[in-house]
């Protein structure tokens, strides 16, 4: 054989080897292969759950022990916040809103350079406001065209809208990311916003970890070797949105009873798994969340267990890599996530043309959660079939299907504000 001849066979033989390691993507209905979701009435005990109390005092408990332990990883319990108010502005965009800057960090421990947290409240109306709180992935300053907003100071990934220059945010990426956040029409609703940059609490790479939050409340630092049921990011970023709501709860202008958290795709699965933890959340907003969010990990349509660890190895904890190609294993499934934010009010938006994210996936967990909102005498969506684009359902759980992609619209905001309005009785 000639030498070339040979080049080729061995890159071919690479090839086809590459090929069968690449977890295989379904986008076929008709390919999604038979399954049986765990039934959340169900404890492991075989007991089934007979009313809100055993639900609250026994198997919520349980399944959120099942999912820190086999999905999310285990966050260190609560530990208290300082915080500093950085800058105060009364008459920020234009005179429409107040603008505040606050960072917290923990109390006593200086190896987390803490978070900085932007607070736009509106200017009509009577405060403490009703307030939405969500992490963003472009930097404060990237969610309104407000050249006074302090710009992220850590790494973060380039991307498509530019203005990241060596892993760090430039001038340029003022704004960029405005389309998704619709500031005005917040304020003009008489909502206050809250929003935190993710990679001020965990950089959001494979090792970022040892940069942030995870190994400054490590007592081995960044020689820390986690535990297979240790914390991954998405529980260290909702940690931080849990430490986020403590400092909400002391700031007077913030109606601490009446925050709604939310978060679009990695950032929806983390407000989801702030949402279940952590009560205190009142209404609970995922927006295309997917894989490990909204949708239900046994249908296997687009994104898979295999295909989010192998990308993103370190936003789950270790003992979810076991269930590489094996859902059925799991002994959880998402609706289940979505269950635990009962009987509050939850809201599960999906985009039809973000097939990655599995919408229909996403509507069928939240129909399987109903069951647990009806323990409360609570109404989830009201429908049993998934409903056409660009109409909104619901009543405890509300549901959309967005028309158009994988992002956060003004139609999207439009519904998250009239299901606040109608939970937040205003
Ligand atoms: C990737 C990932 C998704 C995630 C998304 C995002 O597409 O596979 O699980 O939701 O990124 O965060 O934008």
């Amino acid at each position: 054989m000639k030498i070339n001849h040979l080049v080729i066979l061995v890159f071919f033989c690479a090839e086809v080897l590459l090929f069968s390691q690449k977890p295989m993507i379904n986008y076929d209905e008709g390919k999604v292969p038979q399954y049986v979701l765990p039934d959340p009435l169900k404890m492991e005990n075989e007991a089934l759950v007979k009313d809100e109390q055993m639900w609250m005092k026994k198997r919520r408990p349980e399944l959120l022990k099942i999912f820190e332990k086999e999905v999310y990883g285990k966050a260190p319990s609560k530990k208290p916040i300082a915080y500093k108010v950085t800058s105060i502005d009364a008459n920020a965009l234009a005179g429409k809103a107040i603008r505040k800057e606050v960072t917290i960090w923990l109390k006593g421990n200086n190896k987390w350079q803490g978070m900085n947290m932007l607070i736009y409240l509106p200017k009509k109306g009577n405060k403490p406001y009703p307030t939405f709180l969500g992490l963003n992935f472009l930097g404060n300053h990237s969610v309104a065209n407000d050249p006074w907003i302090t710009i992220a100071q850590r790494w973060m990934r380039g991307n498509k809208i530019g203005g990241v220059i060596s892993s760090r945010p430039t001038e340029a990426s003022r704004g960029s990311d405005a389309e998704r956040w619709q500031v005005d029409m917040i304020l003009d609703r008489g909502y206050a916003l809250a929003t935190i940059y993710y990679g001020d609490i965990e950089p959001d790479f494979d090792g970022g970890w040892r940069y942030g939050l995870r190994a400054a409340m490590s007592r081995k630092g960044t020689n820390t070797v986690f535990k297979p049921d240790q914390w991954g990011a998405i529980s260290a970023w909702a940690y931080g949105l849990s430490r986020a709501m403590d400092y909400l709860e002391q700031d007077p202008d913030i109606d601490a009873k009446k925050v709604a958290v939310i978060g679009h795709s990695r950032l929806g699965k983390t407000a989801l798994w702030a949402g279940a933890q952590d009560e205190r959340f009142a209404i609970v907003i995922s927006n295309d969340s997917g894989e490990g969010g909204a949708a239900l990990a046994r249908r296997r349509f687009g994104e898979t267990t295999e295909a989010i660890n192998k990308s993103f190895p370190h936003w789950f904890c270790g003992n979810f890599k076991k269930y590489n190609g094996k859902e059925d294993l799991i002994p959880v499934d998402q609706h289940e996530l979505l269950a635990l934010i009962a009987p509050r009010p939850l809201y599960v938006a999906s985009a039809s043309e973000d097939l990655w994210a599995d919408p229909k996936g996403e509507f069928l967990a939240a129909k399987a959660a109903e069951q647990v909102y009806k323990l409360f005498g609570k109404e989830g969506l009201g429908v049993d079939e998934m409903p056409p684009v660009n109409t909104p359902v619901g009543n405890f759980i509300g549901y959309h299907l967005r028309q158009g992609k994988h992002t956060v619209t003004a139609f999207d905001w439009e519904q998250y504000l009239n299901f606040a309005d109608r939970h937040f009785k205003r």
